[in-house]
């Protein structure tokens, strides 16, 4: 008996041997796949949810802390990834934490909204589109990757990609605009800028696109609000720049807190498993925004937070951001047999592979050390790109002429300087929103640069108010040093709360009492130049009416300040170009550069036309709008031919000439028009840009291809295709200032 028993256990052993061995070593499986299988078979349920977790850390005056709980979490398995956990020293106690005092040692993810910089902070993105200089974009993301995987960062919550129409919505300010060609094109190159060549170099960061999806479209600007648009709208706008940054490799998705057309983002399985797996082809890993599970109950889609743990896992979600939904009810739900395991394998692998894409299961430390941390903090290369960021992200919004010669750049014989208004001496409202670490000790303002610029210029100072309130007991000192002046610099606009997430305005006007102000600077008749520092296009129809010269400079971050003088003082040329249209009011929203013609297209001569009796449909300032210091002339605008097939491109050139007196850099842009479609077509679309330096008096030829393939859109029955007919292309300075010319697709 005993020989035939031991021979049995050999079997038994072998057996074991084998299929144990070839799950670690198989030769065929690949190495990644192999590995998580391995660690997949030795999790307990409760582990895999572990997994699934996402809880924050806190914040105290020292810095992020973790509740009791979340670190028993840790300890436990229960919670396998931290959010607003930096620095070295922090984040390695927690990692040390799960890597050796849990049962398997499986690494924390460390999350951070790195949006525009981390302790360098950049100008916000809405700012930075405005460059519309690819280049410049993808390494602000790849310097901000470099500084917060120093800090112990291992993932961004970033880029924000959402479309926004309606710069009542306070998240404007995140985001890239109104063009989802021109969206698209800056959500790669962020994606490609966190992320780098591979997501285990320990300078990149695993990228996150969001808020999946249309979250920039909720009615009336307010935050969080119902989402309700057309699928061809979702798909022709909406979802291509969230499409563009799959393409673009981005590591993982978060998923919004609205609902689309009645489903909430995160329970919803046609746009997380039809569009974005089925269609996109999607594999990296889904996580919720903060609670959005819990929310889905308040918005009356699911009956309890258990039923909606369960719809979100079935709609394709693979982490629970802060809610607690999964790690509560998850493990009740696979027992009942709601959800399979399966399912929650499939959600663990995404997490898993992410880990170990990043190379946590090789070196669990590797984003830790504290000598990279110094060397690579706000060091040069980091301030010095912030600064020419900055340079590119402002728009020249008007620069006429006041009494005999433009204010702009100031005259170098100017002696008296009034800088007046709440952000002219200030710091932090600079660095915009979601600005992360940033360090706002190092943030130089406008007066102190100012000041550095002009040691021989008597430069005065009056905050005069605030950018909020009601107290104006200070005008008459600024009004008084307006008078003393012979150039008054306004600093106004919005602090960095005003806008951002949970910051929806329904009066853009100048916040609190600075239009007050402004007119009362403006009434002493002294020469005013208003610098405009907001994170959203404002209503500035007064300003643009009685104010010679305005810089739209937006939050630019760490050298605000610097980058402001030197435009002021024309040491740089400005080249920014608006990538969200400035409504005349805020009854005008949404106003868009690509909006439909109607079948009673506005005219101002005929009442029964689509249009308003106030004012007209344009906006303020449109879309693609910046000016220069110096002119631009477009012409000469050529085809290569008027009619081309399907396969064939269409050469469009066009001959740019800088007939001012210093070099400067444009944008020209290229738009389009079907005039006929099988629906209704968009007045205009943006399918090509060029950005470049000319000398004063040079002149060049700029040229673009269009192909069949850039026509398509979703016609009817929502078939994605080009469709023969007439179009024209515009080629110019902006949406609206352009030459045009026509073709016939075949
Ligand atoms: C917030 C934001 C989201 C951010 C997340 C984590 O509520 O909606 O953009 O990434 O929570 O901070």
């Amino acid at each position: 008996m005993k020989k035939e028993f031991f021979i049995i256990l050999l079997y038994i052993l072998c057996f074991a041997f084998l299929t144990e061995g070839c799950s670690t070593i198989d030769r065929g499986k690949d190495p990644k796949e192999a590995f998580v299988s391995s660690l997949l078979k030795k999790m307990t349920l409760e582990e895999k949810i572990g997994q699934m977790t996402l809880f924050t850390s806190g914040w105290d005056v020292t810095g992020p802390v973790l509740n009791e709980n979340y670190k028993q979490d840790i300890l436990a398995g229960n919670c396998g990834n931290i959010f607003n956990a930096h620095t070295v020293s922090y984040n390695l106690a927690l990692q040390k934490m799960a890597v050796e005092e849990t049962r398997l040692g499986i690494p924390l993810l460390f999350g951070y909204d790195v949006i525009h910089g981390y302790k360098t902070i950049f100008p916000i993105p809405l700012a930075e589109a405005c460059s519309w200089d690819l280049d410049l974009i993808n390494k602000s993301a790849a310097l901000a990757a470099k500084e917060a995987a120093a800090g112990g960062v291992n993932w961004t919550f970033a880029p924000m990609v959402d479309l926004t129409r309606d710069p009542r919505w306070g998240r404007v300010s995140e985001g890239a605009g109104e063009d989802s060609y021109l969206g698209s094109l800056i959500a790669a190159a962020r994606v490609k800028g966190f992320q780098g060549d591979s997501l285990s170099d320990p300078f990149s960061l695993a990228a996150c696109v969001k808020h999946f999806a249309a979250y920039g479209a909720p009615e009336g600007g307010r935050d969080y609000a119902t989402v309700d648009v057309s699928e061809r709208t979702l798909s022709d706008y909406y979802l291509k720049p969230y499409q563009s940054a799959v393409e673009a490799g981005v590591a993982t998705l978060m998923t919004s807190f609205n609902e689309i057309n009645g489903v909430p983002a995160s329970g919803n399985s046609y746009i997380l498993k039809d569009i974005l797996r089925n269609e996109w082809g999607f594999k990296g890993m889904v996580v919720t925004d903060y609670t959005s599970i819990n929310e889905m109950v308040l918005h009356g889609y699911s009956t309890n937070l258990k039923e909606a743990g369960e719809q979100a896992v079935a709609a394709g979600v693979d982490m629970d951001m802060q809610g607690s939904v999964f790690l509560n009810h998850l493990k009740e739900s696979v027992d009942e047999g709601k959800i399979a395991l399966s399912q929650i394998d499939e959600a663990v692998r995404r997490v898993l592979n992410l880990k170990y894409d990043l190379g946590l299961f090789d070196n669990p430390y590797r984003y830790l050390d504290e000598n990279r941390e110094k060397e690579v903090g706000l060091s040069a290369e980091m301030t010095d790109h912030a600064l020419e960021a900055a340079h590119k992200s402002i728009v020249l919004l008007k620069n006429d002429v006041w009494k005999d010669s433009k204010l702009l750049p100031i005259d170098q014989k100017t002696r008296k300087i009034a800088i007046i208004g709440p952000l002219g001496d200030n710091q932090i409202d600079l660095l915009g929103s979601w600005h992360a670490a940033g360090d706002v000790t190092k943030v130089v303002s406008l007066l102190e640069s100012l000041k550095k610029s002009l040691p021989n210029v008597q430069i005065s100072y009056s905050e005069a108010c605030t950018t909020s309130g009601n107290d104006g007991s200070k005008f008459p000192a600024a009004i008084k040093l307006a008078w003393e002046s012979d150039l008054v610099i306004m600093a106004i606009g919005e602090n960095y709360q005003q806008n951002g997430e949970a910051a929806s305005r329904s009066d853009l006007n100048l916040p609190g009492v600075q239009q007050e102000l402004l007119e009362k600077v403006v009434a002493t008749g002294k020469p005013v130049v208003v610098v405009l520092m907001a994170g959203r296009p404002l209503t500035i129809t007064w300003m643009a009416e009685h104010i010679p010269a305005i810089l739209n400079t937006w939050h630019l971050g760490t050298c605000t300040g610097e980058a402001i003088a030197d435009v002021l003082l024309g040491r740089e040329n400005p080249s920014g170009k608006l990538v969200m249209s400035f409504p005349r009011n805020t009854g005008q929203i949404p106003v868009y550069y690509n909006m439909k013609n109607t079948g009673r297209p506005f005219d101002p001569d005929n009442k029964y036309t689509s249009k308003y009796l106030d004012v007209p449909n344009t906006p303020l300032f449109p879309f693609g709008y910046g000016l220069s210091y110096t002119e631009f002339n477009y012409t000469n605008l050529r085809l290569s031919t008027n009619e081309i097939g399907m396969k064939d491109s269409l050469r469009v050139s066009v001959e740019l000439s800088n007939t001012g007196s210093v070099a400067g850099e444009e944008v020209v842009q290229l738009y389009i028009q079907d005039l006929v479609g099988s629906v209704t077509r968009p007045s205009k679309e943006l399918k090509g840009f060029k950005k470049l330096l000319l000398q004063a008096g040079e002149s060049k030829v700029v040229s673009f291809s269009l192909t069949s393939d850039q026509l398509r859109f979703y016609g009817a029955n929502m078939k994605f295709a080009a469709e023969p007919g007439e179009f024209k292309v515009y080629v110019g300075t902006n949406s609206v200032d352009n030459i045009a010319a026509g073709f016939t697709l075949k």
